[in-house]
């Protein structure tokens, strides 16, 4: 079970120079459409021995880095090939909440799953995930996931690298435990490092400004990153977006969710190499990743120690290099506390005393005093509310809070301001906890930030907030919250809306029709008669007609879910 363990202590006591692996680097997709194929399989990350079996997007382990311009419409076609349902999120997007990949979005075997969007995020890192209800911990783990990065018009005119893998270079963080025969386990701390799924990465920077995008993928694990020398380094992007100015730094603590983007300067560095390191001693306990346990479940070789992330060698520069550090990046329009008309109260305490038989017991964290339901819509968010989210958490331990639709503004963290570069557009902020530092302790911890929920209402589909630590959500450490414009009805009711569907049969397109134009449909599935899903379309363009093209001869269901009304008519069609 633990070999990495013993293979990481052969390795430094044979020589002093440990074995690196040359760094994989995801593919890229861009455009405004995009095909992801979800799919079991298998990559050798172990050096010697079986290939692991992962989980990949259209290839072994991970997925395609996805670049998107802000203001385009972007389609994605998800298709998923694996043996269990799963679903999308597209972690700091703002999008219609039917479009966001939560847990209500369940796309079953075999089924593709069209959501679409504009592009209304700034220039950033962000990421996409699996996010099913007590699952997300497992589908993680096997690998499933990818960068998505936004371009815009302020980003591309600044003076930063910008050459996808040469000096501006991903970094998905995270860490696996691997079996004898090298099959990963979904822990929450694993023994071994995986940088892009590179076990001891190493990788080869030519001497300039270099430019990471830096992703915290793990489960549980924040990295207290920093370099080997001791130099510093220059955060440029927080979350969300670009800061106002970079931040020097020399360490910088991520957490599960996280992302930043970091500049360090090689320049004249050629033929030196550096290490870019995790400094988890330095991180009490309340800290994911300080604490030591020597046993147990959480035990594992990383905990609250120091290790590499990634070997860097500096090459020579290349053409049109970056050499030194902007001075400015963009003028932030922070939110104003002073335009908030709600301040919501959260809580996060540990679950003593509330037991859940289905999921884990007393040991899981809980929010607002209750686990997470499915059917339960903690908050009514009215549709343009700049609201105050007040978190105040008991716990022993640190979790680091996410919140689907937007990206917010921390406004304070036991009464302090952010740390400079925390201080632009964040959507994962760190609630500290009692047992240990930086940040904590007391007998509570107090973290407010500011959010504008300005579009996208829609009673029948919630929002997600909840613990980043996988393991945590899982158990149940979720709320989630719809943006409604009145108070109307939240279930679909069966109607009988005047509408064709036609050809029928058909063969490669089928069009729906309404009698009275107004109407729009707000949902299509299709299932086939023994009522596997098909094809899931939120808000589709029915002009364009559906695409039926893949789907096998025989019968099959189109339920229509009417925009305005909600109410849901269901039709048969025949493919021939
Ligand atoms: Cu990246 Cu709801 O999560
Ligand atoms: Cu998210
Ligand atoms: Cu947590």
């Amino acid at each position: 079970m633990k070999l990495l363990f013993t293979m990481f202590f052969g390795l430094g006591s044979i020589s002093a120079h440990a074995q690196y692996n040359n760094m994989w680097i995801p593919d890229t997709l861009s455009g405004t459409n995009f095909n992801l194929t979800i799919k079991d399989t298998f990559a050798q990350i172990v050096n010697k021995g079986q290939q692991t079996i992962t989980g990949g997007i259209n290839g072994k382990f991970w997925g395609p880095t996805l670049f998107v311009k802000k203001g385009d419409e972007v389609h994605m076609n998800v298709t998923n090939k694996l043996n269990d349902s799963t679903t999308i999120h597209w972690h700091g997007m703002h999008l219609p909440a039917v479009m966001d990949g939560g847990p209500h979005q369940i796309i079953p075997p075999n089924t593709t799953w069209k959501p679409y969007w504009k592009v209304t995020n700034d220039a950033a890192t962000y990421w996409y995930h699996p996010h099913l209800h007590e699952m997300t911990m497992d589908q993680i783990t096997k690998g499933i996931g990818g960068l998505l990065i936004v371009r815009d018009s302020i980003e591309s005119t600044l003076a930063l690298p910008r050459k996808y893998g040469v000096d501006d270079i991903p970094l998905v963080l995270t860490d696996r435990d691997f079996s004898t025969s090298n099959q990963m386990t979904p822990v929450p701390y694993g023994d071994s490092m995986l940088t892009n799924m590179t076990l001891r990465a190493q990788y080869n920077v030519p001497a300039q400004v270099i430019r990471f995008r830096i992703l915290n993928a793990a489960i549980e694990r924040s990295f207290n990153l920093g370099f080997s020398d001791g130099r510093k380094f220059y955060v440029i992007a927080s979350d969300g977006g670009l800061l106002n100015a970079p931040v020097s730094v020399t360490k910088y603590l991520l957490h599960a969710g996280e992302r930043i983007e970091i500049l360090v300067n090689c320049t004249g560095q050629a033929g030196t190499t550096l290490d870019l390191k995790a400094y988890n001693s330095l991180l009490g306990g309340a800290i994911p990743g300080g604490e030591s346990f020597p046993n147990g479940p959480f035990a594992n070789f990383l905990g609250h120690k120091d290790f590499n992330v990634l070997h860097i060698n500096i090459g020579s520069q290349s053409a049109n290099p970056i050499t030194s550090i902007p001075a400015s990046l963009t003028t932030l329009n922070l939110l104003n506390t002073a335009n908030a008309t709600i301040t919501r109260k959260l809580t996060i305490s540990d679950s003593t005393g509330v037991t859940n038989p289905t999921i884990l017991g007393p040991n899981a964290f809980i929010i607002n005093h209750k686990l997470f339901k499915m059917d339960f819509n903690e908050y009514n968010v009215h549709l343009g509310n700049t609201e105050i989210w007040e978190i105040t958490s008991t716990s022993g331990f640190g979790h680091p809070f996410h919140i689907h639709d937007v990206e917010f503004n921390i406004i304070s963290v036991n009464g302090a301001a952010p740390a400079a570069a925390q201080a632009g557009w964040k959507d994962v902020v760190f609630i500290p906890g009692r047992m240990g530092g930086p940040g904590g302790g007391g007998t509570s911890n107090v973290v407010k930030f500011i959010a504008r929920f300005d579009d996208y209402a829609d009673p029948l589909h919630p929002f997600m907030y909840h613990c980043h630590i996988s393991l945590h959500e899982d158990e149940g450490m979720m709320g989630q919250f719809v943006v409604t414009e009145s108070t109307g009805s939240n279930k679909n009711k069966t109607g009988n809306i005047p509408l064709t569907v036609y050809p029928n049969p058909a063969n490669n397109k089928i069009y729906v029709a309404f009698k009275d134009k107004s109407l729009s449909a707000y949902y299509i599935i299709i299932t086939d008669m023994l009522g596997r899903t098909k094809l899931m379309l939120p808000k589709p363009n029915l002009h364009d007609g559906i695409d039926i093209g893949h789907l096998s001869k025989g019968i099959y269901h189109i339920t229509i879910i009417e925009n305005k009304t909600k109410q849901s008519i269901t039709k048969n069609f025949a493919v021939e």
